[in-house]
């Protein structure tokens, strides 16, 4: 009897009551700081099986919870964090922020997860009670975090630009000294239009190589900074396309700009390599922005045009990243590439991967 009371508390100090692994070791979290990250959102489904794990370094898990998932990617070194989301007006309070906390850090305890990425893409006003809450909340979560789980990691995803992007005015520098990285995603950036209403390219390279010296200019320490690029691109209806093959789109207001890539639909990569060879056009290059695109018709006799990221617009920024000494990269998201057997699909798949360490 007391042995067996014994053996139980033994099991709860070593915490392998509720492990769901083959070997308790694998719920152990992952401490240790890989110099490059590899920083992948995974968004559910099993596709995380065909990931090259041989580059994975950190898995957010924006899908339900798969401790298949979990086990595996301890088994390859790599940690698994939690998706962080809460309204602003919620936190404001500094109880109700304590309390966000202290749930999300027992639901990593229970779960055997390794940090928690915070992605929270709401405009907020400089200066405002909830901008000083969301730098409230980043820095307390990652005290909280580094105290209750030593080794764990905390990221925070910031818009492709720190100007203000999206209306998003937060305190880039505080929050970047509060975190252990910012993701910095490089994408959406159509999201406000100014000028004119056409399709684009999603992440253009000038531009986005651009926002990293913004960042960097505000004294970001480099090794927090974790470059993300998109696996998925924008499908435009045009409503008109003109002889030089430019599409006009309709126009979608956001946040404060007349016109948007809200026009489009996001596509997965998978998508788009099957579309472009039914395409009228073929895959063209856009020299100015270093950017694929093609334009087809659909059975509705509608023209659309579709821009993308592949391994050769992925590349120079991947080189980028070893060239600003930045601390990684990774992707929106790991599982929309094409994972099936076929031998052009796995070709493409292993391409897009191996883009990620640059050229
Ligand atoms: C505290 O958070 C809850 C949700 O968890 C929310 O409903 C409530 O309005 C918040 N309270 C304050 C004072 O912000
Ligand atoms: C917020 O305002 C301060 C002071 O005016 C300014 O230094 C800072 O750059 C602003 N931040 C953003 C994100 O615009
Ligand atoms: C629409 O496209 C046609 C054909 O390319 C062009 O002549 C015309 O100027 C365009 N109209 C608008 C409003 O852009
Ligand atoms: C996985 O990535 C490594 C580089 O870390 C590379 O050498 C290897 O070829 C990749 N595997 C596949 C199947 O492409």
């Amino acid at each position: 009897m007391w042995g067996f009371v014994v053996y139980l508390s033994l099991l709860v100090v070593c915490g392998s009551i509720g492990c769901p692994c083959d070997s308790p070791e694998l719920c152990q979290q992952i401490t240790q700081q890989r110099d490059f990250e590899v920083f992948v959102f995974d968004v559910g489904g099993k596709t995380w099986k065909s990931y090259n794990w041989s580059m994975v370094t950190t898995v957010a898990t924006f899908g339900k919870y798969d401790a298949e998932l979990m086990c595996y990617a301890h088994s390859q070194g790599a940690r698994v964090v939690l998706k962080g989301d809460v309204p602003l007006s919620y936190i404001v309070d500094p109880d109700n922020r304590t309390a966000w906390i202290t749930d999300k850090v027992n639901l990593a305890k229970s779960q055997f997860m390794d940090g928690i990425n915070i992605d929270i893409e709401q405009a907020v006003e400089n200066g405002s009670l909830e901008y000083y809450a969301l730098t409230a909340l980043v820095k307390e979560t990652t005290e909280a975090f580094h105290r209750e789980i030593p080794g764990s990691q905390v990221s925070f995803d910031v818009a492709w630009s720190p100007k203000c992007i999206d209306k998003r005015c937060y305190d880039y520098v505080a929050i970047a000294e509060s975190c252990d990285l910012l993701f910095v995603m490089s994408y959406d950036e159509q999201s406000q239009i100014m000028d004119d209403c056409i399709a684009m390219a999603n992440a253009p390279l000038a531009q986005t190589l651009e926002a990293y010296d913004q960042y960097l200019d505000m004294k970001i320490n480099p090794k927090k900074i974790v470059m993300g690029v998109p696996w998925y691109g924008y499908d435009y209806p045009c409503l008109n396309f003109s002889q030089e093959g430019v599409c006009s789109v309709a126009k979608v207001p956001f946040r404060g700009a007349p016109c948007s890539d809200a026009a489009g639909k996001q596509k997965t990569y998978k998508w788009l390599m099957q579309q472009v060879d039914s395409s009228f056009s073929g895959r063209l290059w856009d020299e100015k922005q270093q950017a694929p695109y093609f334009n087809y018709k659909d059975q509705s006799g509608q023209i659309h045009q579709v821009w993308y990221d592949d391994p050769q617009s992925i590349c120079p920024k991947a080189d980028a990243v070893k060239a600003k000494g930045l601390r990684g990269i990774g992707m929106w998201n790991g599982n929309i590439l094409d994972y099936s057997d076929e031998p052009v699909a796995r070709q493409q798949t292993a391409m897009m991967w191996n883009a990620l360490l640059g050229c």
